[in-house]
C-alpha cells in the first residue's frame, strides 16, 4: 500500500527518492510523486509508475526531499489526489499514510478561513494546517496541526524555509535511517536498504526532527533519547537472483527457511508459551488472530496445538474479531502477521491489550508496529518477501508454530518423537522443488479454466484455502477452498467438467473420507488433480492427474503440500501472462481497515 520516503543529506535528493520509491513498488501503488526543497519547493506527481514519472520530471537541484507512492483508498487515483500535497503558498509539502477521520470538518473550517483545496483526499488538510500554524518552526507547526487531527498517520513534511525533514507517526509505521552525513525516512525499511541498515524507530505519537547529521525525537513536548539499531536484511535480499519472478525465488527459499526456523534457539519461547499460551487452558481457548495467508497459518496452528499441546484453540479473522465485543476472561492470544503492519490485526492487538490480555505476536519484520504493542514477539526468519502473494512468510509462520509445539510438547509423549521428525521436512520440500515439470504442466492446464475448487480435510483444510487463495490472487482464476465434507452442502451444484477440483490427500484419519469425496466429485465428470503421497496407488487409480508429494508424517503434510500448490498457482498465472509479483488491486501490506 502507500509508501513514504524522505531524504536529507549531502547528495542530490531526486535520484535517491526515485530509488527508494522503486524499492517500495512491491507494495502496490497507482500514483506517485516527489517534492524537493531548495529555495522553493518543486513538486511533481502523476498517475504513472516511478520510472515513467522519472522520465517526465526535469532534473531538480536540492538535497532534501520527500516522495510517496499512493494506493488509492480515499479519493480516486488522479494527479490532484497523488502525494505530496501542499498548502496555498506552496511552501509546505506533506506525504501521509493513514486516514484522517475528521478531515471533512477540518477542510470546511480551513476553507472558511480562506484556504483553497484542489484534491478530494484527507491528506490535503495537513499542509494547510501547517501553513496556518507556521511561525518559523516546522515541527511546532506540525505538532499544532496534529492536535486537530483524529485518525492514523505516518507523515513526512518539508518546507522551503528550513533545511530539515519532520516526521510523525500514530498507528502507521515510519522509520528513520541513519547514514554518513545523511538521513532517511520511510514507511518500510526496504526503501532505504541500498543506503543504510542503521535505523531508529519512531514510536507512537512521536515527532522526528531530522537533519543530515542529527535525529531528534519529541514526545508530548519533551525530547527523548532513542538508540539506533542495525537490521539484518540487506539490499541483496531484494534481487531476483536469476529467477523470473520474486514469487518463484521466494518459493525456492522455503526449504532453507524451514531448516533455519526449526533450528532457531528461540530464547525463552518454551517459558513464554508454557507460562502464557498454554496456561489457563481449562478456562478459555487460546485465541489466534490474523488476516489473509497468516490466517490460514493460524488455522494450521489450531490443528498443531490441539494435537500436540492438548489445548483448545479458536482462530478468527482479526477484521471480524474487532467488531464484536466479547473477550472471555483470561483470554491469551497469538497474532500472526508477516508484515507486522496489517491494520485489522493491529487493531485486534490493541483491543486485547486494553482488555488486559496477553498477546504473543509472530511476525517477520523487525521493529514493525505489532512488536511495539504485543506483550511479546517471536520473529520468523523468512527474510524480506517482495512478491505480494505470501509464500515463504507463510511457510516460516508454519515453521514457528511447529517449533512452538516441538518445544512445549510433553517430552514423555510419543508426540515429541513425531515432532523431532520435522527436521527432515526441509529436505522433503526440496524434493518437490527438484521435480517441478509435472506441476508446471498441471498449472498450465488449470490456466484454461475459469473456476477451480480446492478441497482438503483436517490439517490440510487450511491448505486448501491457501492453495485457492494463491491461485485467485495471481492468476485471477476464480478459486474456492473447501473443507471436503462441505462440498455436498452447496458447491456440488456448481460442479461440471469445466470446474476442476484439486484434492489434497493426506494419510491420516481423513484418508478414507477424502477418497470418498474424490469419488463423489468424479461422478460429476469433474477433472480431479490429487496431491498424494508418491506411493499411493489407490488415489493414482481414481484421480485424473496426480502431484506426487514426498511421504511425511501427516502432521507435517501442510508444509510440503503448500509448496506444490504455490507452484501450481505460479505456473497457471505464468501461462496466463499475469503480473505475478504485483497482482492487480492487491497490496503487500494492508495498512487500512
Ligand atoms: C495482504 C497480503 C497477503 C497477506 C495479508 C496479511 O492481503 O497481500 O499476502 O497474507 O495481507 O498480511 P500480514 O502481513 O498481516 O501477514
Amino acid at each position: 500500500m502507500c509508501g513514504i520516503v524522505g531524504y536529507i543529506g549531502a547528495r542530490q535528493a531526486q535520484p535517491i527518492l526515485y530509488n527508494c520509491l522503486a524499492k517500495l513498488e512491491y507494495r502496490g501503488y497507482d500514483s506517485c510523486g516527489i517534492a524537493i526543497s531548495n529555495e522553493n519547493l518543486s513538486i511533481y506527481k502523476d498517475t504513472l509508475n516511478i520510472n515513467e514519472l522519472a522520465k517526465i520530471v526535469p532534473i531538480l537541484q536540492g538535497t532534501t526531499g520527500i516522495g510517496h507512492s499512493r494506493w488509492a483508498t480515499c479519493g480516486e487515483p488522479s494527479i490532484c489526489n497523488a502525494h505530496p500535497h501542499y498548502d496555498c503558498t506552496g511552501k509546505f509539502a506533506v506525504v501521509h499514510n493513514g486516514i484522517i477521520h475528521n478531515y471533512e470538518i477540518l477542510k470546511k473550517q480551513l476553507i472558511a478561513e480562506g484556504h483553497h483545496f484542489i484534491s478530494s483526499v484527507d491528506t490535503e488538510v495537513i499542509p494547510h494546517l501547517i501553513e496556518k500554524y507556521y511561525k518559523g518552526n516546522l515541527e511546532e507547526a506540525l505538532e499544532e496541526a496534529l492536535h486537530n487531527i483524529v485518525g492514523s498517520y505516518a507523515i513526512a513534511t518539508i518546507t522551503s524555509g528550513e533545511n530539515k525533514l519532520v516526521a510523525a507517526r500514530k498507528d502507521s509505521p515510519l522509520i528513520i535511517g541513519v547514514g554518513e552525513s545523511e538521513r532517511f525516512v520511510a514507511s518500510d525499511v526496504m526503501a532505504m536498504l541500498d543506503y543504510t541498515n542503521r535505523i531508529v524507530h519512531l514510536e507512537e505519537n512521536e515527532i522526528g526532527i531530522i537533519t543530515d547529521s542529527n535525529v531528534k525525537i519529541k514526545h508530548k513536548g519533551s525530547y527523548i533519547q532513542r538508540k539506533e539499531h542495525k537490521i539484518e536484511w540487506n539490499s541483496n535480499a531484494t534481487g531476483k537472483m536469476g529467477f523470473e519472478h520474486y514469487m518463484l525465488k521466494e518459493i525456492y527459499e522455503q526449504p532453507r527457511i524451514i531448516g533455519d526456523t526449526l533450528k532457531t534457539d528461540y530464547r525463552n519461547i518454551k517459558q513464554i508459551v508454557s507460562s502464557q499460551v498454554v496456561k489457563d487452558k481449562e478456562i478459555a481457548p487460546l485465541l489466534i488472530l490474523a488476516c489473509g495467508s497468516s490466517y490460514h497459518a493460524g488455522l494450521v496452528g489450531k490443528y498443531i496445538f490441539e494435537m500436540t499441546l492438548g489445548i483448545s484453540v479458536r482462530v478468527e479473522f482479526a477484521s471480524e474479531f474487532n467488531y464484536y465485543g466479547h473477550i472471555p476472561t483470561k483470554t491469551r492470544a497469538i497474532v500472526i502477521t508477516q508484515s507486522g503492519e496489517t491494520a485489522d490485526t493491529l487493531k485486534a492487538v490493541r483491543k486485547l491489550r486494553q482488555a488486559g490480555c496477553y498477546v504473543l505476536a509472530i511476525t517477520n519484520v523487525i521493529g514493525s508496529s505489532v512488536t511495539h504493542i504485543a506483550s511479546e514477539t517471536i520473529y520468523t526468519h523468512a527474510g524480506c518477501e517482495i512478491s505480494v502473494a505470501a509464500t515463504k512468510s507463510f511457510i516460516a509462520e508454519l515453521a514457528v508454530l511447529y517449533r512452538i509445539a516441538m518445544l512445549c510438547a510433553d517430552k514423555r509423549l510419543e508426540i515429541a518423537d513425531i515432532l523431532a521428525g520435522a527436521k527432515q521436512i526441509a529436505d522433503k520440500g526440496r524434493g518437490i522443488l527438484d521435480e517441478t515439470d509435472g506441476i508446471k504442466e498441471l498449472g498450465e492446464y488449470l490456466a484454461g479454466y475459469n473456476t477451480v475448487f480446492y478441497i482438503g480435510r483436517g490439517i490440510n483444510y487450511p491448505i486448501a484455502l491457501e492453495g485457492a487463495l494463491k491461485l485467485k490472487e495471481i492468476s485471477y482464476i476464480h478459486a474456492e477452498g473447501y473443507a471436503a465434507g462441505e462440498m455436498k452442502h452447496g458447491p456440488f451444484a456448481l460442479l461440471s467438467p469445466v470446474t476442476p477440483v484439486v484434492a489434497i490427500v493426506a494419510r491420516d484419519n481423513t484418508y478414507e473420507a477424502m477418497i470418498n469425496n474424490i469419488r463423489e466429485v468424479k461422478t460429476r465428470k469433474v477433472p480431479v488433480i490429487a496431491l498424494m503421497e508418491e506411493d499411493d496407488d489407490v488415489v493414482r487409480g481414481i484421480a485424473d492427474f496426480v502431484i506426487n508429494i514426498p511421504c511425511v508424517n501427516p502432521i507435517f503434510s501442510p508444509m510440503v503440500n503448500v509448496v506444490a500448490l504455490q507452484l501450481l498457482a505460479y505456473y497457471a498465472a505464468r501461462k496466463r501472462g499475469c503480473a505475478i509479483d504485483f497482482p492487480r488491486n492487491l497490496a503487500k501490506s494492508v495498512t487500512v481497515e
